[in-house]
């Protein structure tokens, strides 16, 4: 059920390991508050976010070639391998961006679910971005990399900073450490939520939630207090979308979490533990309730503290 052993930490997300191969991890993440401010003029909605990193990898391989071509293969056939991938559309963007004369020979391995409110496709091009700027030494700051990454998504610069309070319409990204790990169980049914169809779906009837109190919650690291502050707006639009993400947050709440929540516009729910074994318990109790309907799970933790896109061992 878990996809990394717990007990794996990296030292970074990219590293080098040959004279032209690198390796990266994109973690996924989940959103312990996310409200929606409103309406913009473009067609976003204006809102406020805390965006936490957790240790749920895609991973990236990368042979940096001589001429300047581009490719890109994927362990799974349903997910596009041409320009329509936030993988190659970062590559592409950078290279075309500082004429750089390189190319690039991607391999990417995705364990991240799609559809699911866990930034997957953000973070793999957040991780090409930092990657590839090392790599074909364009060397970019941060505040550059981040210009560059609202170019490709809402999300995606939230990747770059690690935990991150994220504002506008989620690119505007302040990095906001933690003051502990926490443990989460995520699960998802077999169905998606497109975020474009379950911004569609909101109602502003409610007047909105600031984040001054998950912001002090995460801070201080009392989980305690995190789980009586989460908060989403997308929530009830996503359940009304999609009734069996309400029928398994349903299932999990009667697990008994801390607390749990919908992930960005979903389709996973997650609950917040008190610790590994609270995590572990309530992973199995969570699977048995479910009988034999399908279902992704997952055990994770947040990674706190991050570990940083830079290498700090280059060869
Ligand atoms: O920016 P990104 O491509 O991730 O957004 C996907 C879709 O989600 C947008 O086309 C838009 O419909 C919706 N969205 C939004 N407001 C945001 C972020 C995303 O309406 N702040």
């Amino acid at each position: 059920m878990e996809l990394v052993p717990a007990s794996a930490r990296f030292e970074a997300l990219i590293q080098q390991i040959g004279i032209n191969r690198w390796r990266g991890l994109a973690p996924a993440k989940v959103n312990l508050h996310l409200e929606v401010l409103g309406k913009r003029t473009d067609g976003y909605h204006a809102l406020e976010t805390l965006l936490v990193p957790i240790n749920l990898y895609d991973s990236l391989s990368v042979d940096i070639t001589t001429d300047s071509r581009l490719s890109l293969t994927c362990n799974q056939s349903s997910i596009p391998i041409d320009d329509r991938n936030l993988v190659w559309k970062a590559a592409d963007l950078l290279q075309a961006r500082f004429s750089v004369p390189h190319g690039a020979k991607i391999h990417l391995e995705k364990r991240i679910p799609h559809e699911a409110g866990l930034g997957g496709g953000s973070s793999d091009a957040a991780t090409t971005l930092q990657l590839l700027s090392l790599a074909w030494g364009v060397n970019l700051p941060t505040a550059m990399l981040l210009e560059l990454a609202a170019e490709l998504g809402s999300d995606v610069g939230a990747f770059l900073v690690g935990p991150a309070w994220g504002t506008g319409r989620g690119e505007i990204v302040q990095s906001m450490p933690g003051g502990a790990e926490l443990w989460l169980v995520l699960a998802k049914p077999p169905v998606g939520c497109p975020t474009g169809q379950v911004y569609k779906n909101l109602q502003f009837e409610e007047a909105t939630v600031n984040g001054e109190a998950i912001l002090q919650a995460w801070q201080s690291g009392d989980v305690g207090l995190l789980a009586k502050c989460l908060h989403n707006r997308l929530q009830s639009a996503a359940f009304a979308l999609q009734p069996p993400v309400k029928r398994l947050y349903d299932r999990m709440k009667a697990c008994q979490p801390l607390g749990g929540l919908l992930s960005g516009s979903g389709s996973t729910v997650f609950a917040l533990c008190r610790d590994q074994a609270h995590a572990t318990s309530l992973a199995n109790r969570l699977r048995a309730s479910c009988g034999t309907e399908p279902l992704w799970m997952a055990v994770a933790r947040t990674l706190t503290p991050w570990p940083g896109m830079v290498p700090r061992s280059p060869l």
